[in-house]
């Protein structure tokens, strides 16, 4: 019952090209916007944006299959939930639209991961699932404050919480493990950080459900009770601000081990703000400044960050994800609480970071020539780049734009912005890079029917997304008769793999 029509892209390709910018110019229409101090190559919103296009463009997969960032093998797993959460955080920052392309692919990638992973549960370790469920959740916050929501990243949270639960027991007064596989010794190991992750998974699945479950109560508890049992197991102390790394349950003896790491501060407190969110009660938010000034004595000299590797020259992998993670944190708190302390620390550490800048890449040992990382290790320092150019983005709202000034990226990028999905009688849409030009409405058909690329290879050079408008559906066809999609229901957005390489024609219904 499809009417099929067959339509010309060859002209609509020419008349967009026109306006297809490179990311060049978006980095330059962002720094337009930085008026006070940080200036142009050091203003956080184009060196954030410059961060975040360098993550996406080293996707090698983008279904996610294996982590977003490595190829067949999962090797960068959980640091990729890690780099799913920072692009979150990204986008929660900019609160702009003009950063589409990024978010469409990112919020693409998060659903695929999770259909093709069942659902984060991947690995017999409690953290690694948290780290992309809690990527997934503050993505849909961006979401939902777009005027939009998924229904894949929210269930995929829950069923990681629901994992997450099962592996908590009663042994040493409560506890979510950290692994559930066959390998001694790790099975006794009680740890702060799949615990504050959970943590912070049910404080922020309870702002879209308001199931109270969540917070306290329930079979299990909710994230208040695993904060409880955080405190009164020595894991944490909300007086001194001190934290340790496991709780060894072996033999019942629950032997507290292991010092602390930046990450647990990092992840601690947002799970502390999630929860001061859900229920009013301002006593989290004290303890996450006390948690926060103790980790900022212990972690940073002049404020910038600086670990026992950093006197050695060693800091690689681990503790590179570890501190991106950190900033991350600080960046939430100092948006909260607008505390300058936290600030200090942003400031000098993000100054630093572009100080020693390396070629395009922004390293993140700040105080030390250890930079020169590749591969993975380079991805994965990239996302703590992002991070602390994220929480650059909040100091410099917050201390340098006044009210007159305030920045406004999607005027700034006039013309990069996302189709309206409102206009009338339109079914769907097809863009380029950055977004689709306001007004052009070449780029959108109100006539349902087939479309294709004439013989011309335009899907794979040109077109980076396709929107079909609400209460629509679409089918993608593969080259040469080779296969084709079911009917995309509620269909908006589509973005990556599926248009960039394989697609050659779709049909939209009306
Ligand atoms: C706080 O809670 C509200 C309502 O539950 C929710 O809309 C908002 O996204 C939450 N904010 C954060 C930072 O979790
Ligand atoms: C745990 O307790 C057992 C028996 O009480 C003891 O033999 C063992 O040495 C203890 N282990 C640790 C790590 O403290
Ligand atoms: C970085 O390391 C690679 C090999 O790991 C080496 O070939 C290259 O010269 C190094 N670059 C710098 C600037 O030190
Ligand atoms: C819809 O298509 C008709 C031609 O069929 C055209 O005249 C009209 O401008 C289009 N409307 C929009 C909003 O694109």
């Amino acid at each position: 019952m499809w009417k099929k029509i067959i339509f010309i892209l060859a002209l609509f390709i020419l008349s967009v090209t026109a306006f297809d910018p490179p990311v060049e110019n978006v980095i330059k229409a962002l720094r337009s916007i930085c008026t006070e101090k940080f200036l142009d190559d050091q203003c956080p919103y184009a060196i954030a944006y410059d961060i975040a296009t360098q993550l996406t463009s080293q996707w090698y997969d983008h279904d996610g299959r294996y982590g977003l960032w490595s190829n067949i093998l999962a090797k960068i797993w959980w640091q990729s939930g890690v780099g799913l959460w920072a692009l979150a955080e990204f986008f929660n920052t900019m609160e702009g639209r003009a950063t589409d392309k990024l978010y469409l692919a990112t919020r693409w990638a998060a659903i695929e991961t999770a259909k093709n992973r069942n659902n984060y549960v991947f690995t017999e370790y409690t953290d690694d699932q948290a780290w992309w469920a809690n990527g997934a959740l503050r993505l849909e916050q961006y979401i939902r404050s777009t005027g939009d929501a998924t229904v894949e990243l929210l269930k995929a949270a829950q069923i990681v919480i629901n994992d997450n639960l099962k592996h908590e027991t009663e042994t040493c007064g409560g506890g979510i493990y950290w692994y559930h596989g066959f390998l001694r010794p790790f099975r006794t190991a009680k740890t702060t950080i799949s615990n504050v992750l959970t943590m912070f998974t049910m404080a922020t699945m309870f702002s879209f459900t308001h199931d109270a479950t969540l917070l306290h109560g329930g079979i299990h508890g909710g994230a208040i009770d695993i904060y409880n049992w955080l405190l009164t197991s020595g894991l944490l102390n909300a007086q001194t601000g001190d934290q340790k790394d496991t709780l060894d349950t072996a033999h019942d003896n629950c032997t507290l081990v292991g010092g602390s790491l930046t990450y647990e501060y990092g992840v601690l407190v947002q799970a502390l703000i999630a929860l001061e969110n859900a229920t009013g009660h301002a006593q989290y938010i004290s303890d996450a400044m006390i948690f926060i000034q103790n980790a900022i004595k212990k972690f940073t000299q002049n404020n910038i960050i600086y670990e026992k590797c950093d006197q050695t020259n060693t800091c690689q992998g681990d503790q590179l994800a570890f501190r991106g993670v950190f900033y991350q944190g600080l960046g939430r708190l100092y948006e909260r609480t607008k505390d300058d302390r936290i600030a200090n620390v942003i400031e000098a550490s993000y100054l630093a970071m572009l100080s020693r800048k390396i070629g395009n890449h922004y390293p993140l040992s700040l105080i030390n020539d250890n930079n020169n990382f590749t591969g993975y290790d380079q991805i994965i320092v990239t996302f703590g780049d992002l991070n602390l150019a994220s929480a650059m983005i909040k100091v410099y709202k917050n201390k340098y734009v006044t009210s007159e000034s305030k920045p406004n990226i999607d005027l700034a990028i006039h013309g990069l912005l996302p189709f309206d999905t409102t206009q009338q009688g339109l079914t769907g849409c097809v863009c380029v890079d950055d977004g689709c030009p306001r007004e052009h409405e070449a780029q959108c058909f109100n006539n349902s029917g087939h479309k294709e690329p004439t013989n011309r290879d335009n899907w794979k050079s040109k077109i980076s997304a396709i929107l079909v408008a609400p209460g629509h559906q679409m089918m993608l066809f593969k080259s040469k008769g080779a296969g084709r999609s079911d009917w995309l229901q509620n269909s908006l957005w589509y973005v990556g793999d599926d248009f960039n390489k394989n697609i050659d024609a779709i049909d939209i219904d009306y």
